[in-house]
């Protein structure tokens, strides 16, 4: 297959502050002289900001890790997960076409393609939300005819349910990955014929699908409103780390068996993405009073429950998921205009005071996007956040 570079490139790339912390991270992973080796995870997450691999985005890779350039493009040039043309801001579709696949109905997903999204591969589509392409087997033939999306397989796909699901992903719904037909993996369609002791108790998805629903993020691309992967060993001053046990998504840590949610058709009785609740209204939270209190700072003006019994939707400001915007609503905060008028002291205290986020006030700017929330305005994201494309 002959992959090259889009013809038009952006002027340059960088990561968002967020995304530069985690490329960090996983660079000290390696022991000295052996960098390159984060080439994959780096090359992926950029990818995942911009949605697509531009020249000036191989070049920053290569140099942060200290590789000549014709080294990364090798790499990003071999490997087909990395897209090198702008593609659908809600998904690409990469349909295998090797034989396996082929022979049990891959030209008919393609005809899918073609007729709902564009009709050639790489072409947007005219809502901008899809594309696709044909890719070589992807390793699951047992599950043919399958496409993968991102970091996610959807599996044993008929046209008329691939077609169901792009209308799903359009309508902003997230199918849950994996077999589309009722099978659990891929085992006989009929059912197991061994091993059937382990049926009852096992999880409601196999275990990528179950993953994926438990993160709740299988089209969410990477923004830079997430946290870094959880490097504990970044402060121990070592070389080497043990594989994180859990990643930070939205946020906060999350374990991997932490229950998330996916919404689709198919998974009625999967738990749903919900946002948590805001906290109940009750009398406005004093300053911490421990010894650990911090002295820095002016409290801000706190309410006791949001006004009119509805809390603005914080979690429209770049930089605060769920769990941030519950810690400002116990905190009493709840509206775009309270964050807008905090001062210098203000955000000092409150920055002071976020319990494991630290900082992040001034870091990702609240109080500059607040103000134009606060003003009916849009910010980038949360024009992003309007639209769907961010969740
Ligand atoms: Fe399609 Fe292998 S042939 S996944």
């Amino acid at each position: 297959m002959l992959r090259r570079l889009y013809h038009e490139q952006p002027e340059s790339f960088a990561f968002t502050p967020a995304n530069a912390d985690w490329a960090e991270a996983q660079i000290s992973k390696y022991p000295e002289g052996r960098q390159a080796s984060a080439i994959i995870p780096l090359l992926w997450r950029a990818q995942e900001q911009e949605g697509w691999l531009s020249r000036p985005a191989i070049e920053h890779v290569a140099d942060m890790l200290g590789m000549d350039y014709i080294r990364a493009l090798e790499v990003a040039t071999f490997y087909f997960m990395f897209h090198l043309h702008p593609v659908g801001g809600v998904a690409h579709f990469q349909i295998c076409g090797t034989t396996p696949c082929m022979l049990c109905g891959s030209e008919d997903l393609i005809a899918v393609c073609r007729d709902k999204i564009a009709p050639a591969p790489f072409q947007v589509s005219e809502d901008g939300k899809f594309s696709w392409e044909e890719v070589e087997c992807l390793g699951a033939c047992s599950n043919a005819p399958m496409a993968q999306v991102g970091k996610d397989y959807y599996e044993d796909l008929t046209p008329e349910r691939f077609a169901e699901m792009i209308d799903e992903m359009a309508a902003g719904e997230v199918p849950v990955p994996g077999p589309q037909n009722g099978r659990y993996a891929c085992e006989p369609k009929s059912g197991l014929t061994s091993l059937t002791e382990f049926e009852s108790g096992r999880a409601q998805y196999n275990a990528s699908a179950q993953r994926a629903v438990d993160h709740g993020d299988t089209l969410k691309r990477i923004d830079g409103t997430e946290e870094a992967l959880y490097a504990p060993w970044r402060d121990k001053g070592a070389n080497h780390a043990p594989a994180p046990s859990s990643v930070v998504l939205n946020e906060e840590p999350v374990a991997i068996t932490a229950k998330g949610a996916v919404k689709a058709e198919a998974a009625k009785d999967a738990p749903k993405a919900e946002a948590p609740k805001p906290a109940p209204a009750k009398p406005a939270p004093e300053a911490p009073k421990s010894e650990a209190a911090p002295e820095a700072g002016t409290r801000p003006e706190a309410l006791s429950g949001p006004r009119g019994g509805k809390a603005d939707d914080l979690k429209r400001i770049k930089g605060i998921g769920p769990k941030l915007e519950a810690l400002c609503n116990t905190l009493g905060f709840y509206h775009y205009d309270q964050i807008a008028s905090w001062t210098e002291a203000e955000v000092a205290w409150v920055d002071a005071n976020l319990e494991g986020f630290k900082g992040r006030v001034t870091r990702d700017t609240w109080v500059e996007q607040a103000k134009l929330l606060a003003e009916g305005k849009e910010t980038e994201f949360s024009a992003r956040v309007k639209k769907g494309e961010v969740y």
